[in-house]
Formats: structure tokens, C-alpha cells, sequence
């Protein structure tokens, strides 16, 4: 490293300690003018240079800009601005490029430096390299998306095991009843009616094995699919535990149809998680209304909104956001609390969210996701 040149290239204000320090620092170092609408990188480390592939000479006199891409977060492009246009501190991650075009997920601050009469004189950033912990942690919430879906066919196998003893029962007693007439002389009319009743009973129960053959594929995040179809489909492998449980449900779907990107499956995952929710907290107490969950839909300009409304006494924690964190839950062992957390991290995924509010009797979960208005 040649420091004269660096100390010429900034002017007067590296004196050789700092200098030295920032040559040594295992993050990448960069600093460039102060000029908010064109700032130039005058300085940049040799941790930066390793990190980004760009050798000094390649760098210096360039703008900042090089460093972006498609992926970038250009939201966080715009925070950085409104920061470096009011001298305030900054500190954010995104998405940039290496010298040979590929990305690297990046964490990053960056600090104005005032000039005696006030006017920023350089920006100083220090930048990370974050992508093996982001890639970690997406492994991790892959994981636990993952158990609370095993959780879930825990939870959808025993609705139906309880769906199928009634059908199983009657295609058993229609059998007995063939079977005895074999013996005696044929009622045809009455065979046929039974035989019918068997045709119905099992074109019902293979409805709810194709219902759970869907939720079984894994997830396709980068489909779309219909927004009534899903909620169709878990009702139906979910419509005996809610009757056992005496709760009705109500669909208020705006439109005929509206199509969703992201996993299917997942989305199923939000609503199971849901409405098992609501099934815990009716039974948690003894109520004489009638218990009800009712889904409705509202498209605005540009986003989806999708409430689910239950009667069953409201969320009892406060702050009310609490229910989300991971690991919290009301229910002693029964729960892990896990539940509320992954459908934040699903709805995220797909570029929505989720907020609850209290309302008369009950909670009330509004989930908002981008609107794509085409019909699956
Ligand atoms: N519809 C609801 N009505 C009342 N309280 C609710 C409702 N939904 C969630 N809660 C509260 O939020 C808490 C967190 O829910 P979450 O689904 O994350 O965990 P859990 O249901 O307790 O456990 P798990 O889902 O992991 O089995 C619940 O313990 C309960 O106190
Ligand atoms: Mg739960």
C-alpha cells in the first residue's frame, strides 16, 4: 500500500495512526466526498478491496452506485438518502455486487464528516459482509417453517382420523347390510341405494386425501394460486374438528377469486395455524354464544386484505403484539408458541403482513399481501 498516495488522494485529514487502523480492521472501510448528490469514493480499505473484488485504482473517483444491482433493497437505498441529506447517521443492510457481478449481502454505516463551517465534508462507511449469516438464518427459518408443517399434519392426521370414522362406519354397515341380503333374496332398489351411499361416502373421503395430499407437497414459493381454493381446501380437512367443536365457520370473499404468489402450502400453514388458534382459545373457556370464525376480503388499490374474526373472548396478552415473538404462549405446555411467529415469517415471504386487534368479544387477524388481481 502506497500511503502517500492514499494521504493525497483525501488531502489533509488521515493523520498515519488512523490510517493504520483502518488498513488493519477486518471490516471493509470506504470513504468518500461529501457531496450528497455525487459522492466519490476517495478512500476505500484493503478489507473492502478482498471483499468486493475491486482493486483501489478500480474504485477510487467512482460512485457508490457501482456497487448496486437488481437485488438491491432500494427502499433502504431511500432511507440511506434521507439520512445523508440530513446529516443524520446511518446504519442498514442490502444487496451488493462484486466486481465479477455477483451478490453479497451486506450490513452497513455510514457517518457524515462536518467541515469547520458545518457543510459534510466526507462520508465514512464501515460495511459487512452478512451473506453466511443471512444464508443461516434462512436455513433456520426454513427449519422451523418446517417442524410447525410437521406439527400440522400432527394436527390435520387426527381431524381426519375423526373425519373418516362416520363415512368408514356407514360404508361398513352398507357392506353388512349387501352382505346379509346376499344370503336372502336380493332387494335390488336397496343395493343400489347402498351401493350409491358407498360411492358418495368415498368420493368424500378421497376428497380430503387429495385436500392432504396438496398440503403434503412441499413448498413452490414462486407460484400463485387461489385464495378461495386454499381456504376451501383446509376447511375441508379441518371441518370436523371445528364441528366436534361446536364452531361455525363463514366465508365473506369479496370476490370471486383472487390470486395469491407464493406457496400454497404455506399459505395453508397461516390458516391452520389460525384456526387452531381460535378452536383453543373457544375451548379454553366456557361461552354461551355461539362460536364463530369468519374469513372475509377486502382488495384495495394495491393490496390484499384478509380478516379472520373469531368470538372467543379476545387475546389476553399486552402488549397484544407479544403473540407473535417466538416461544410465547398462554397455554402452559400444550403450546410451544411457535405458531404465531412462523405466520409472520411465511406472510413475510410472501411480501405481506399480519397485525391483531381486539374487537367486540373477540380477536380479530388482519393479514395484508400484495394484490394480483388476475383470477388463477
Ligand atoms: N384467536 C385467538 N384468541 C385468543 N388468543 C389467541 C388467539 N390466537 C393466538 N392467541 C394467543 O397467542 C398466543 C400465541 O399463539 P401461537 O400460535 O404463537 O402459540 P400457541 O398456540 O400458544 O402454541 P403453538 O401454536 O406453538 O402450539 C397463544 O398462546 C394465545 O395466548
Ligand atoms: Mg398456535
Amino acid at each position: 500500500m502506497n500511503d502517500k498516495n492514499i494521504l493525497a488522494d483525501i488531502g489533509e485529514s488521515l493523520d498515519q495512526l488512523s490510517l493504520l487502523a483502518l488498513e488493519h480492521s477486518f471490516n471493509a472501510v470506504i470513504i468518500t466526498t461529501g457531496d450528497v448528490k455525487d459522492p466519490i469514493f476517495v478512500y476505500v480499505n484493503t478489507a473492502f478491496c478482498e471483499m468486493t473484488g475491486y482493486s483501489r485504482e478500480d474504485i477510487v473517483g467512482k460512485n457508490p452506485k457501482i456497487l448496486q444491482g437488481p437485488k438491491t433493497d432500494f427502499n433502504e437505498i431511500a432511507r440511506l438518502k434521507e439520512c445523508l441529506n440530513t446529516g443524520k447517521y446511518f446504519h442498514g443492510s442490502t444487496v451488493n455486487y462484486k466486481k465479477d457481478g455477483s451478490a453479497y449481502d451486506v450490513e452497513w454505516n455510514i457517518s457524515p464528516i462536518f467541515a469547520h463551517e458545518g457543510k459534510i465534508k466526507y462520508f465514512v462507511s464501515f460495511q459487512k459482509d452478512i451473506t453466511l449469516q443471512k444464508e443461516l438464518q434462512r436455513r433456520n427459518e426454513e427449519l422451523m417453517i418446517y417442524q410447525s408443517k410437521l406439527a400440522s399434519i400432527g394436527e390435520l392426521m387426527n381431524s381426519i382420523a375423526h373425519q373418516w370414522k362416520q363415512p368408514l362406519s356407514a360404508i361398513s354397515l352398507a357392506a353388512q347390510y349387501m352382505q346379509m341380503s346376499l344370503a336372502r333374496n336380493l332387494d335390488k332398489a336397496k343395493l343400489e341405494e347402498k351401493i350409491s351411499g358407498i360411492i358418495k361416502q368415498t368420493k368424500f373421503m378421497n376428497t380430503t386425501v387429495t385436500s392432504f395430499q396438496n398440503f403434503l407437497r412441499p413448498a413452490d414459493l414462486n407460484t400463485s394460486f387461489s385464495l378461495s381454493r386454499a381456504i376451501d381446501e383446509i376447511l375441508t380437512l379441518v371441518k370436523d374438528d371445528l364441528s366436534v367443536n361446536r364452531i361455525k365457520v363463514s366465508c365473506a370473499l369479496e370476490t370471486a377469486d383472487i390470486s395469491i404468489k407464493g406457496s400454497e402450502n404455506e399459505f395453508k400453514q397461516v390458516l391452520l395455524n389460525l384456526l387452531t388458534n381460535a378452536r383453543d382459545a373457544f375451548n379454553a373457556k366456557e361461552s354461551s354464544t355461539e362460536r364463530e370464525i369468519k374469513f372475509s376480503t377486502l382488495c384495495k388499490e394495491a393490496h390484499l386484505e384478509i380478516k379472520i374474526t373469531d368470538n372467543a373472548g379476545g387475546i389476553p396478552s399486552s402488549p397484544i403484539e407479544k403473540i407473535f415473538e417466538n416461544n410465547f404462549s398462554t397455554k402452559a405446555d400444550k403450546g410451544t408458541g411457535i405458531g404465531l411467529y412462523i405466520v409472520k415469517k411465511i406472510l413475510k415471504r410472501m411480501e405481506g403482513e399480519i397485525s391483531v386487534e381486539n374487537v367486540e368479544n373477540g380477536a380479530r387477524f388482519t393479514i395484508v399481501l400484495p394484490a394480483y388481481r388476475d383470477l388463477v
